[in-house]
């Protein structure tokens, strides 16, 4: 395999939904090349659906970059932003409470959510914004009730993780105070917890103390692993986009609801709402799919290609929700640290999209899908505003 010469800066082009050709022709012509980050560094682009598989698995493929010392036996607080046995050991704890029959528990609260959400957007007319609707609230709402934050507290929330979250206020002061509000604040709701057990994630964790033997500190760590992870679920939007573009494909789902199940999985295979994702380090010398690889070298995976791998879905660049997955797709990731909330996050996307088309039947974009509005000032990308008509 050849290696391009010729350094390119990733991303080729700002992302506004649709991956580009360019990158999708590569999946099978160049599925791993060099590229410059937007932070200035070089790394492997990782595209097709094996090397992605290996790469967010092998424990040769690290998060952790080479000489940092921030293990648990340097004495540091831990968190999930690990490699090995120290992630698994605390993952072990932190996905206790998200067993399948638990998630089943949330179904009809997520519904109730959902229906609030959607019933508030019908009484503010049309058109109206499905993003500050309801793709934005839902996630936000759904991880609060999950870590048993009183919803009342939402709206300081909203603040502090739009604080966390900003690649602009990344590092900044804003960033800071934000990041310690929120802390301090599941501080404080962790000591109530304690006093006044409750059935949410705090609770339990904090139940299991005695076993586990994890410091509030990294108990604090654990919820803000889990807010972020949880806070920012755009494929609803995305999944929309990709709807009205295949009206043949909403008209399959408005006839048989019972297919939004399947549709949120081809939305979470087809769509995707950033073109940047976890950079790497490579802990050791090797080969990934024949390529050379030395130790320190950056590389970034990118789930949302290998779901466009012909080798593991047939016409991948289709979208179809009757399509039969012959392997999961990597939207949730793969290996150790493949999505904690998948349950969680798929019952959002099936359940937000679901209810919208079919208690709006005759929904439609109010501007052409190709003026929608992006985001750029987020790690995850997103569509910004998504104005609709019923
Ligand atoms: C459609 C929605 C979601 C998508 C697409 C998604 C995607 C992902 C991906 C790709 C990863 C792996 C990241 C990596 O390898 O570093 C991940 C990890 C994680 N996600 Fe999600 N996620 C979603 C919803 C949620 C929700 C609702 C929660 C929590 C309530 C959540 C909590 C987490 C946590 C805690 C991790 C870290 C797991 C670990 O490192 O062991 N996610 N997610």
């Amino acid at each position: 395999m050849t290696v391009a010469s010729e350094l390119r800066q990733y991303p080729f082009e700002p992302f506004t939904g649709d991956i580009p050709d360019e990158l999708i022709e590569m999946v099978e012509t160049d599925p791993i090349s060099r590229v410059i980050l937007p932070d200035g560094r070089e790394a492997w682009l990782v595209l097709d659906y094996a090397s992605c598989c290996t790469a967010l698995s092998d424990p040769r493929f690290s998060r952790i970059p080479l000489g940092n010392t921030r293990l648990p036996d340097a004495g540091g607080p831990r968190d999930l932003n690990m490699d090995g046995p120290p992630h698994a050991s605390l993952r072990r704890v932190a996905s206790r409470p998200f067993t399948a029959r638990r998630m089943e528990y949330y179904r009809p609260r997520v519904q109730a959510i959902v229906d609030g959400l959607v019933d508030d957007m019908i009484a503010g007319g049309q058109p109206a914004d499905l993003v500050s609707s309801l793709v934005a609230p839902l996630p936000l709402l759904v991880v609060c009730e999950v870590l048993g934050v009183p919803a009342e507290d939402r709206k300081r929330f909203y603040g502090w993780l739009a604080g966390l979250n900003s690649v602009l206020a990344y590092g900044s002061d804003d960033a800071s105070t934000a990041q310690q509000e929120l802390r301090a604040y599941l501080g404080e709701q962790l000591l109530a917890k304690r006093a006044q057990p409750g059935d949410d994630l705090l609770s339990a964790w904090s139940a299991d103390q005695s076993t586990h033997q994890l410091t509030d500190t990294e108990l604090i760590d654990l919820a803000m692993g889990v807010l972020v992870g949880g806070i920012e679920i755009n494929s609803s939007a995305t999944g929309l986009r990709a709807l009205f573009q295949h009206p043949e494909q909403l008209a399959k789902l408005q006839a048989d609801p019972s297919k939004a199940a399947a549709t949120a999985d081809e939305v979470l295979r087809y769509t995707t709402v950033s073109s940047l994702f976890r950079v790497q380090v490579v802990a050791e010398d090797l080969e990934l799919g024949g390529v050379a690889m030395k130790a320190g070298d950056c590389l970034m995976a990118l789930p949302w290609l290998g779901n466009r791998d012909p080798k593991f879905f047939p016409n991948p660049n289709v979208f179809d929700i009757d399509r039969v997955q012959p392997a999961p797709h990597l939207t949730f990731g793969f290996g150790p640290h493949f999505c904690l909330g998948s349950a969680l996050g798929k019952m959002q996307v099936e359940m937000a999209i679901g209810t919208v088309v079919r208690r709006l039947p005759n929904i439609a974009p109010a501007i052409p899908l190709d003026e929608l509005p992006w985001r750029h000032d987020r790690q995850n990308c997103g569509i910004a505003s998504f104005p609709v008509v019923w």
